[in-house]
């Protein structure tokens, strides 16, 4: 594997540091703990009777902080004042001092350096609050690990007792209380997920539970993408060519496609033959859902199969194909759906109602989703006149909305699609049309 990061954040308790440790030894990476270099410059302040509420008091000690953070042995070494750092930094009182800290902008810059450079020469996980969004925006895999405050600080409780500190379990909670406020509400890099992470909420999930999905998680989004058949290959070029030249297809935006990762390509449809016009049109492979009546024809059967169309069987509900395009795109394929829910062949999209699978289905699997309109003259199919495939820049699962659950969250983001996909075609869209969900 070449050299990688990965942004593991999330409010303290949800597992991030043991979560990290036991994957950084799955992979053979190193793992680094930010959170400990903000506990050292708290136990700092605290050695030194500086209380971490005196902002001017702290930034005037922070020259005096010597604090040299190396990975040995794929663990990260500590050292204040040339000794290593222990269990100190874990008590109940550092880590308020370490929240309250963490909240001073000099403090955080005197860290940024450090922790940029760790990853300069090995593939590292890293944890924290803000590392997918200051410290490595570029990170290749962002993470944002949650948990319920009760179940967080339930976790945090039974460590401490294990430790044998003196604790109960109401201190703890409205300790983590205080801290997740203090964390989410600072003016500077606030705890919160970047745009592009993925959030794995671990509340109801055990240890093995939570480093299974994080690596799961991990080797989705490093995977390269799926391969194209080479009957898919063969028949991208030569149907491809086909339908581009039949409907004077012209694309714009193909660069906007990411080379890896699963995306949901949301299109608005006005003929059966849009399929073929989106595959046609596309540099990956498109994966879809078809009605399974359809592999029963012996002759079909192979050639859809071949597609990339995974058979869905009517009237067993939805949950089958949520499942099967959720699978989809953990796989890290690009998966087509249409919101409009059937074909609206010569009505302009901006008019019509949308339903909020695609909402689901991208919040499922955490996955982004890539809005493209398909738009020609009276929004109709007619050989050798100009069909327009207009791909949009994907929109991350954060700016969808979707690191929310609930049905209003998914409409919510299936408007927002649908809406940036009118909006390439210059279709204009009214609130009115906002119904039928
Ligand atoms: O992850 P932790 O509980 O060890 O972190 C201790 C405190 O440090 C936490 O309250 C917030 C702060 N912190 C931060 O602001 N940014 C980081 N990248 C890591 C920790």
């Amino acid at each position: 594997m070449s050299k990688i990061k990965i942004a593991l954040d999330g409010p303290g308790g949800a597992g991030k540091s043991s979560v990290a440790k036991a994957v950084a030894k799955q992979l053979g990476i190193f793992y680094v703990d930010t959170g400990a270099m903000y506990r050292t410059v708290g136990l700092y302040m605290k050695e030194h009777g500086i209380s971490p509420e005196d902002t001017e008091a702290v930034i005037s000690a922070l020259p005096g902080v010597t604090l040299s953070v190396s990975l040995v042995d794929g663990k990260q070494l500590l050292c204040l004042d040339g000794k290593e750092v222990g269990d100190e930094i874990r008590t109940p009182e550092i880590s308020m001092y370490a929240s309250r800290v963490s909240a001073i902008p000099e403090v955080r810059a005197f860290l940024l350096d450090t922790q940029r450079r760790l990853a300069d020469e090995q593939s590292v996980i890293m944890d924290g609050r803000d590392i997918g969004t200051v410290i490595f925006p570029d990170a290749d895999v962002k993470i944002f690990l949650t948990a319920s405050p009760e179940a967080r600080a339930k976790r945090r409780y039974d460590e401490l007792i294990a430790k044998g500190t003196a604790v109960t379990y109401e201190d703890v909670l409205s300790e983590m209380n205080e801290r997740d406020r203090n964390d989410s509400s600072r003016a500077i890099a606030p705890l919160r997920p970047a745009d592009d992470a993925i959030l794995l909420d671990t509340s109801n999930l055990d240890f093995n539970g939570s480093v299974a999905a994080v690596a799961e998680i991990i080797s989705r989004k490093t995977a390269p993408a799926p391969r194209m058949s080479r009957f898919y290959r063969v028949l991208h070029a030569l149907a491809g060519w086909l339908i581009r030249f039949l409907f004077r297809i012209r694309i714009s935006g193909k660069e906007n496609v990411p080379k890896q990762g699963g995306y949901v390509v949301c299109a608005n449809h006005v003929a059966l033959v849009d399929v073929f016009t989106l595959g046609a049109s596309f540099p990956r492979q498109l994966r879809f859902l078809a009605k399974s009546e359809l592999f029963r024809i012996s002759i079909l059967a192979p050639l859809i199969r071949s597609l990339g169309a995974v058979p869905v069987k009517r009237g067993s509900g939805d949950v089958k194909a949520i499942r099967s395009s959720v699978e989809i795109l953990n796989q890290g394929s690009l998966f087509s759906i249409f919101p409009q829910g059937h074909r609206y062949p010569g009505v302009d999209p901006a008019d019509t109602p949308i339903k909020n699978g695609v909402g689901l289905i991208a919040y499922r699997a955490q996955a982004g989703i890539i809005p493209v309109c398909i738009k020609m003259k009276k929004q109709k199919y007619c050989l050798f006149r100009r069909t327009e495939v207009l791909i949009g820049k994907p929109i991350t699962v954060g700016e969808l909305g979707l690191h929310e659950s609930g049905s209003e969250a998914y409409a919510r983001a299936s408007e927002i699609a649908f809406r940036e996909l009118c909006k390439l075609g210059g279709f204009s869209r009214s609130d009115a049309s906002e119904n039928n969900r």
